[in-house]
């Protein structure tokens, strides 16, 4: 399929990724530790049922000039020593609020780069796990792993501990680009790596690229994609740089590079995708592509794809996420709850009373129908509004008025041929899928578009 090149320069304006609903900028501080217990407790009760547990290990070796996450240089041992010992009390006290009888379906660490601090302290926190919760048997259990500091010893470590997926940050293979953005490339040939994972069993692998980086061309980034297909990941991701200065400082240097311009990154994007589904992977969601027969391709066909901040998962996996460390983020179906982004507040908070929130957003009713028809728009490309009305007890009219539904907003997307509305249900064909992020923007009644607020969509 050739991508709709217009169409995406068209709707290239910026707006929420909505990871989650209402989008993180919506958090605010008078959300606290007593609201967060209360939370907890009442999860029990709630939506999926199934537990997520998130890990966030802040801290990398080196830093990459584009970084968009929550982490630091600091490589000080007492220092990742006292931050694990933190993160052991804080699912101590949170287990201590949940139904033992509820099953882990998921645990995600992400960072940050957590293989990159000594894997007996990953050891200890996997440990916990096991003796403070039931797992599913077939819970995902997944890490973001840099590959300039894996070795093959660390991949069969990580087996022993129960990981059963690894995803390998892999940005670009040329080095001429990593090296402008500040980037150790992989230590070891990173089909290596994908094998020995191959043989410990691993249920997946996944590597993450990025366009849209200064020194990238088509022809460059090619040989990127080109290899990348040749190692064979059953998931890959083409993340579009978020380049969002206001918030990330680090990030200037690179203008002094030379940023692409969106019609630079579009040819970028386009050849990624082009080449990815001509060699047989299935694009999910935004930016995101698996083999066919992987979860998340199957999950898409029987419209059970959902997303949280870790990415997409299936209906099987998605739980209520419980968030470790600082920065982490509960996503539970009442509301959201953040921990404080700084290492050394969140430690300090931690130790004194146990808990270290700093913001967060408690979800009304009425958000979570938006939440839901916003989750099939994104995850499924298709809304049916007298099942999400079954969802809460309603009917397709009501969830209709929540999301402020307005035949208008979405008149532009039917003239451009991006959906189709059958009565209650809204499809969206492949086209659509590319500016999909837009097509949810109609169905979130408390959008409004600060400048400087969101990355645009390409
Ligand atoms: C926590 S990192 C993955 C693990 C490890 N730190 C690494 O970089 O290999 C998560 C992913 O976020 C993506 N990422 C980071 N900053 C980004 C940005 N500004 N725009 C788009 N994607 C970004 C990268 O693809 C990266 O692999
Ligand atoms: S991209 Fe990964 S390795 Fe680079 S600074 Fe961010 S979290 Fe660390």
């Amino acid at each position: 399929m050739r991508i709709r090149k217009d169409l995406i320069l068209k709707y290239n304006q910026p707006g929420p990724r909505y990871t989650s609903y209402p989008p993180a900028n919506y958090f605010h501080t008078e959300v606290t530790a007593e609201d967060y217990k209360e939370a907890l407790v009442s999860s029990n009760n709630e939506q999926p049922q199934k537990i997520s547990l998130y890990v966030h290990i802040p801290f990398c070796p080196r830093l990459c000039h584009f970084c968009g996450c929550n982490t630091s240089g600091s490589q000080n041992k007492a220092l990742f020593r006292n931050y694990i010992d933190a993160v052991k009390k804080e699912i101590n006290n949170v287990a201590d609020l949940l139904d033992p009888s509820r099953k882990v379906s998921q645990i995600h660490w992400g960072g940050g780069t957590p293989n990159s601090i000594p894997l007996e302290l990953v050891k200890e926190v996997m440990d916990l796990f096991s003796s403070r919760f039931r797992f599913e048997e077939q819970a995902e259990i997944a890490m973001e792993c840099s590959p300039a500091y894996l070795e093959l010893e660390h991949i069969d470590q990580l087996a022993a501990m129960g990981f059963n997926r690894l995803s390998l940050g892999i940005q670009d293979f040329n080095e001429e680009v990593l090296n402008i953005v500040n980037r150790d490339p992989a230590k070891l040939p990173v089909e290596d790596l994908v094998k020995r994972m191959k043989q410990n069993g691993f249920a997946g692998v996944n590597l993450d690229l990025i366009y849209g980086l200064p020194g990238q061309t088509v022809d460059n980034f090619r040989l990127s994609i080109e290899k990348a297909i040749e190692i064979g990941p059953d998931r890959l991701v083409t993340f579009s740089y978020a380049h969002v200065p206001w918030v990330k400082k680090a990030q200037t240097v690179l203008e002094k590079v030379g940023i692409p311009d969106a019609q630079e990154k579009l040819a970028l994007m386009e050849m990624a995708y082009d080449l990815l589904t001509e060699n047989g992977y299935v694009p999910i969601g935004m930016d995101h592509y698996a083999k066919p027969g992987d979860d998340l391709q199957k999950a898409l066909v029987e419209k059970n794809l959902h997303r949280n901040f870790q990415g997409y998962c299936t209906r099987e996996t998605t739980g209520q996420v419980y968030g470790f460390g600082s920065s982490s983020i509960a996503q539970l179906s009442n509301g959201y709850f953040q921990n404080t982004r700084s290492i050394g507040g969140y430690i300090d908070s931690i130790n004194q009373n146990g808990w270290a929130i700093e913001r967060g957003y408690r979800v009304t009713e009425n958000e979570k129908i938006i939440r839901s028809v916003i989750n099939e728009v994104m995850c499924n490309l298709f809304v049916d509004f007298n099942e999400v009305g079954q969802w809460y007890n309603t009917d397709a009219e009501k969830v209709k008025q929540i999301v402020a539904y307005d035949p208008e907003k979405l008149k532009p997307f039917l003239a451009d041929g991006l959906l189709e509305i059958n009565g209650d249900t809204l499809s969206i064909n492949a086209d659509g899928s590319l500016v999909v992020r837009n097509i949810a923007m109609a169905f979130d009644p408390q959008l409004a578009v600060a400048e400087n607020q969101y990355s645009k969509t390409i």
